[in-house]
This record gives C-alpha cells, sequence and structure tokens, in this order.
C-alpha cells in the first residue's frame, strides 16, 4: 500500500487529545486517523516521569504496530517525557508533540501576565523549565499546575456549576481580572475553554492544538504522504479501558 493511504496515529493519557484530533481533522478531512486514548492509566500528569515514558512507548508501539504513517502525541505530558525516545525508536516516521503554546501568548503583548495551566508533570519537566528561560525577560509567566481537571473532562463534566467551581478554585490564588493570556499547557483544557473565559474575562486563550495539526500536515507534505483521496476520511476511536462509554465520549468531544 501507497503510504499517503495510511491512517495518521494519534494519542492521549485519554479523551484529551481529541481536542487536538480535531485540528487534524479540520485541516486534513480526507486523511484516516487510529485515535488511543489511554484512559485506563489516567491521569499522567500526576504520576513519575519513567511511568508516564513506560504507558506512552506501550501506545506509540501499539500504533506503529498497525502500520501509521505519522505518529501525534496529543498530550502535553507524554511529549514532555519521551518525544525525543519516540523520534529515536520510529525515524521512518514524522513524530509529532504538543507543548504549551507559551510563545505565540508572550508574543502577543510585551510584558504581559501568562498564566500557563498545565499537568503537574509538564510543569516539572526540563522542556518546560527550557521554554520558560526563552521568554521570562518578555512577560510574567504564571505556572498553574491543576491536577484533578483532567479527570473532570474524562467524566464529561465539560462545562456548568461543576466545571466553573473546580476551575474557580484553581484560580483562587490569582488576580484573575489582571490575566491577559492563559495557555491551555494540556489537551483536556481546551474542553473547558469556555468556563476559564469566563473566569478571566480579560485574557486571550492561546491553545497549541492548531499548531500541532499544521507540524503534521507540513512534515507529510514534505514526504510526499497527504492522501489524495477526495473522500472524507474514517476516525477509529480505541481506549485501553475498552469499554464503549469512553469512545462514545470521545466521538462526541471530536464535534464540541
Ligand atoms: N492530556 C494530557 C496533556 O496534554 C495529560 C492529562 C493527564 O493525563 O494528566 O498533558
Amino acid at each position: 500500500m501507497h503510504k499517503s493511504n495510511l491512517p495518521i496515529g494519534v494519542f492521549d493519557s485519554g479523551v484529551g487529545g481529541v481536542s487536538v484530533l480535531r485540528e487534524l481533522v479540520r485541516l486534513m478531512p480526507n486523511e484516516n486517523y487510529i485515535y488511543l486514548g489511554d484512559s485506563a492509566h489516567a491521569p499522567y500528569g500526576t504520576k513519575s516521569h519513567d511511568e508516564i515514558f513506560a504507558h506512552a512507548v506501550e501506545c506509540a508501539d501499539y500504533l506503529v504496530s498497525k502500520d501509521i504513517k505519522a505518529l501525534v502525541i496529543a498530550c502535553n505530558t507524554a511529549t514532555s517525557v519521551c518525544i525525543d525516545a519516540l523520534r529515536r525508536k520510529y525515524p521512518q516516521i514524522p513524530v509529532v508533540g504538543i507543548e504549551p503554546a507559551l510563545k505565540p501568548a508572550v508574543k502577543a503583548k510585551q510584558g504581559s501576565n501568562v498564566v500557563v495551566m498545565a499537568t503537574p508533570l509538564t510543569l516539572k519537566e526540563t522542556k518546560f523549565a527550557k521554554l520558560c528561560r526563552d521568554y521570562e525577560d518578555e512577560a510574567n509567566i504564571i505556572p498553574l499546575p491543576c491536577p484533578g481537571l483532567m479527570e473532570l473532562v474524562e467524566q464529561g463534566f465539560t462545562k456548568g456549576e461543576k466545571a466553573e467551581l473546580f476551575l474557580a478554585e484553581c484560580f483562587e490564588d490569582i488576580d484573575t481580572m489582571s490575566v491577559d493570556a492563559v495557555v491551555l499547557g494540556c489537551t483536556h483544557y481546551p474542553f473547558v475553554r469556555e468556563t476559564v473565559e469566563k473566569l478571566m474575562p480579560n485574557a486571550h486563550i492561546f491553545d497549541g492544538g492548531e499548531g500541532t495539526a499544521r507540524q503534521v500536515k507540513r512534515l507529510l507534505e514534505e514526504n510526499g504522504a497527504l492522501s489524495k483521496d477526495c473522500d472524507q476520511g474514517i476516525v477509529v476511536f480505541e481506549n485501553t479501558l475498552g469499554n464503549d462509554d469512553i469512545n462514545a465520549l470521545a466521538r462526541k468531544l471530536l464535534t464540541f
């Protein structure tokens, strides 16, 4: 089979990576996708580096065994931990990850207050420390770990009172009116964007999903691997929990 006909593999610790998948589908609707949610091992963001490494490599191995033409790590946490190792392991395909969209947030307004919402592990890793060093002279960067928020999304609470109460507590120590930008540095968080906007009325919201999708397209184009099919592609949802409910939620979030 010509590689342009192969699917793109996408994984995350759960349904969050669907926020990246929907950008991929928007940009390349005629591609086929296999989405793997590792909900059985979620959350990643409060686990150790080594545990996340092991789970993420298992997801990647599974998708590569399905003969994919590109691998998308639709998880900031897993990207921080293992993107270099996965690129070394699979030199034959593009491996694209996601990181907090700090650069566009800082560049939007000099000297601004930028809140970076992410998992505890993402904020602890050297990748994020380096990102902060690159921009710390241009903005007041406020890292905000949000343990528990991904679980809320996994349970389908993306809007309403429960999401609002949870986020209000996360923002307790922040002067929300003075925040200029919020970076959604976990792929689960775009699904609570509306509530973040409500609680941070002066902030612009940044999320890396679209940039990641553009990068995947660029690399496939370079490799001559973009689908030539004119029909709408297929998205196959799989989850390590192996139950239909979680795949139904993922499918619903694709059109969120
Ligand atoms: N969606 C993931 C991320 O982008 C991680 C959530 C979790 O498993 O803690 O970081």
